[in-house]
């Protein structure tokens, strides 16, 4: 399948990245297409609200930051992978940014499966990004693949990679 991991943590060797890591090559390792990006370095703003899209720009979004190299790999993925940090109780700004930017098109066409991995310092602070994940899943029509989370204690452990493994093994 042709699987696209988004990575929002901007700690290049933090437990969000090697999350999604692990993920890439576990899914590369059986066989799959991966491609991973650092959403974080890359400058995508939040959604204007102007409605261009719907209106004059025919599905376009008039920002032309860097989403519009994401466009084209959300129109091709069948896997969507969201890898983020817990800030603040939910998905870091980061992640939302992207997501939030499909309006313009309402839902990545021709994804069927989402998984979401997310690391933070506490226990316990997952509701928040499971109630979204799950309400995105729904409202997108794509197969909720469940989810990986690594607290403090769980980050970088074999455990851990073993439940991302076990993941990439339900594809
Ligand atoms: C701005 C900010 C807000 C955070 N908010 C929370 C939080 O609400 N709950 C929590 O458990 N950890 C919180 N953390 C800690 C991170 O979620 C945690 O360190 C995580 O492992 C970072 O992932 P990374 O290694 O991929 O960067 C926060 C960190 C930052 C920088």
């Amino acid at each position: 399948m042709n699987i696209l991991i988004l990575q929002g943590s901007p700690r290049a060797n933090g437990n969000t990245a090697w999350m999604a890591e692990e993920y890439k090559k576990a899914a590369e390792a059986a066989g799959h297409q991966v491609t991973l990006v650092n959403v974080s370095r890359k400058k995508i703003a939040g959604c204007l609200a102007c409605e261009y899209c719907h209106n004059k720009g025919n599905g376009a979004c008039i920002q032309k930051d860097d989403m519009q190299e994401l466009y084209p790999l959300m129109a091709d993925a069948e896997v969507l992978v969201l890898a983020a940090p817990i800030y603040y109780f939910t998905l870091n700004a980061q992640i939302q940014a992207p997501i939030q930017r499909m309006y313009c098109v309402n839902a990545p066409a021709k994804v069927r499966k989402m998984v979401l991995l997310m690391s933070s310092y506490s226990p316990n602070v997952y509701d928040g990004a499971l109630a979204e994940f799950r309400d995105i899943c729904n409202y997108w029509q794509v197969e909720n693949m469940g989810y990986v989370s690594a607290k403090i204690d769980e980050q970088k452990t074999d455990d851990t990679l073993s439940k991302i493994q076990a993941l990439v093994e339900k594809l």
